[in-house]
């Protein structure tokens, strides 16, 4: 059983990454540019088949005549494909804007961000033990929120609160910690239970912004290339809607990059600053939005695993009632044990999340915040929106039922680039096998599900004489009509399988002796290490049955 925490076999897996062309750093001859990555020939083949993986699933083979197991009803599917720079309002009216200015400090535990200026504290001890315990409530709920903490962090019982010791009143933290009077190792944060979780603070630059226009200057000019391809897919519900035969419910699909300009981009493409993600935005009656959302959930983990991902590396983590949005039923992620994290630590592979009405109603009536428990529009100091709206009508009239409303949104958000990192990382696996003369030799092989693999079958004589090229190369000619595969003949037959199982490529079709005697070739499993004799006219149907 491997270790999780296994920083030497992550950095085996980045070298079998660079070696083989799977991901090169961006501009690497200039020393490349942090947060930035490109595909190999053999990456990009990886990146195309799990997004083509994901759009016939999710999109282009979806049924929509019958109810898939989980779901409330039979649903359509469509997608989209939106430009990187939109309208400024856009950001505005969604919330991304605002955060641009922010320092943000995040919580390794909890895994929620806060504003740094909106967090306060003060000094707790008990018996010895001492603690700044940090609350994000404000005005009156902001004490007890901190007695509440701290009991729990001393493992008190209710009764003995009145033994904890405070040191001065609730001040804020970023004063106390520029004072030097108070250190985040020693910070309790807000949702953690233990101290010395919450990050350093960060400004949270996310938006990478542009100017449009060539004598751009001025603040109208300011563009900026999208954070999250979901924006896009709202601006067109109306086109789609008045374009198409869709009706609700029905979900929008659309793959693309987003950029962030994260100020720590780390592991190798886990945090990237350009990556691309793959987004369904499903548009539903408010009334059965819970149930879309479930399905969602455990549709979206299914899928992970219908690639092969192994289980027990996979987790559903649930958002606490607490941590979500007012207006939301659910939130949850699907996170893998990458193997640069600690062990029992997983890393967010996608989110799937109920958002209510939330968007289609900023965007009708401008950008919206949270108000004694509802959703109101934010205004400015005149009283006036501080981020219109576009004043479009982004209901639903619902002809079956005569209704008018604005849908809830049901979004399972996936990461490209982290998925083909997960992929990458489960299947690398190093192993025995027997050579040609018996002995054991290690092997670097990636046991990529067929359906993802770059290759899917290397086609080899076992000599470069005795007619065997021309057998294979006419074999090799026949599978390619079908399906990626590669013609190699350099080396001895050990080295060539070593090559393409460190490639991924889940079978070898080996021509040899037998094969100009009875039309067979050897058909050998990447996983398994089976050697199977297969009639040579058999094997183009053979492999592409086992593609499906
Ligand atoms: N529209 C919702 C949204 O964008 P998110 O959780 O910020 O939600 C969704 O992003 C997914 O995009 C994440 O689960 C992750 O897979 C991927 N992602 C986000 N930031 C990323 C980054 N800096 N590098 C690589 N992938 C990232």
């Amino acid at each position: 059983m491997e270790k999780q925490n296994d920083q030497s076999r992550m950095d085996r897996i980045v070298s079998l990454a660079k070696r083989r062309g799977f991901i090169f750093q961006s501009s690497e001859i200039y020393g490349g540019l942090n947060g930035f990555w490109d595909y190999g020939p053999l990456g990009v083949a990886l990146k195309r088949n799990l997004k083509e993986s994901w759009w016939h699933d999710m999109v282009a083979g979806h049924d929509e005549l019958s109810t898939l197991p989980g779901a409330p009803t039979p649903y359509e599917m469509t997608g989209l494909d939106c430009t990187i720079i939109m309208h400024p309002q856009v950001w505005k009216v969604s919330g991304h804007f605002d955060l641009f200015h922010d320092w943000m400090i995040d919580c390794r535990e909890s895994k929620r961000r806060y504003r740094y200026d909106h967090l306060h504290g003060r000094w707790a001890s008990h018996r010895g033990k001492k603690v700044f315990v940090v609350t994000d409530q404000s005005g009156e709920e902001a004490a007890p929120h901190t007695v509440q903490k701290a009991q729990k962090f001393f493992g008190l019982r209710a009764k003995q609160v009145d033994e904890i010791e405070w040191e001065g009143t609730l001040v804020p933290l970023a004063a106390s910690v520029a004072d030097g009077s108070v250190t985040l190792s020693g910070a309790l944060g807000p949702d953690a239970g233990e101290a010395g979780t919450l990050t350093e603070p960060r400004e949270f630059n996310l938006m990478f912004e542009t100017r449009i226009g060539a004598l751009a200057g001025n603040d109208d000019d300011r563009a900026f290339l999208r954070p999250e391809t979901a924006q896009g897919i709202f601006m067109n519900f109306k086109n789609v809607l008045d374009t198409s035969r869709v009706s609700v419910p029905f979900g929008i699909a659309q793959i693309g990059k987003s950029f962030r300009n994260e100020i720590t981009p780390r592991n190798f493409t886990f945090r990237s600053r350009e990556f691309e993600q793959m987004e369904i935005e499903f548009f539903c009656k408010p009334a059965d939005s819970a149930a879309w959302y479930r399905f969602w959930r455990d549709r979206r983990w299914n899928w992970y695993l219908s690639l092969g991902l192994t289980a027990g590396k996979l987790q559903l983590r649930e958002h606490h009632a607490d941590e979500l949005s007012h207006y939301s039923v659910g939130t949850a992620d699907i996170e893998y044990a990458f193997p640069f994290l600690a062990e029992g630590e997983f890393g967010e592979l996608e989110g799937i999340a109920h958002r209510g009405d939330f968007d289609l109603r900023s965007h009708m009536e401008g950008k919206l915040v949270r108000q004694n428990g509802q959703l109101v529009v934010e205004t400015g100091p005149d009283g006036k929106p501080r981020h219109r709206g576009s004043g479009k009508d982004l209901s639903y009239f619902d002809d079956a039922t005569r209704e008018r409303y604005v849908p809830h949104v049901i979004e399972p958000s996936a990461g490209a680039d982290r998925a083909v990192l997960a992929f990458l990382c489960d299947a690398y696996h190093e192993d025995e096998v027997p050579d040609e003369d018996g002995k054991p030799r290690s092997r670097t092989v990636l046991k990529l599900h067929p359906r993802l693999a770059p290759l899917k079958a290397a086609i080899l004589p076992l000599v470069k004489k005795d007619g065997m090229p021309e057998v294979a190369i006419d074999l090799y000619r026949r599978l390619k009509a079908h399906m990626p595969c590669m013609y190699d003949e350099k080396g001895s037959v050990g080295r060539r399988y070593a090559r393409q199982d460190e490639a991924g490529t889940p079978w070898c079709l080996t021509i040899d002796g037998q094969t100009l005697n009875d039309q067979t070739v050897t058909l050998r499993d990447r996983d398994t290490l089976v050697q199977t004799r297969v009639p040579i006219d058999a094997c183009v149907d053979m492999l592409r049955e086992r593609l499906h």
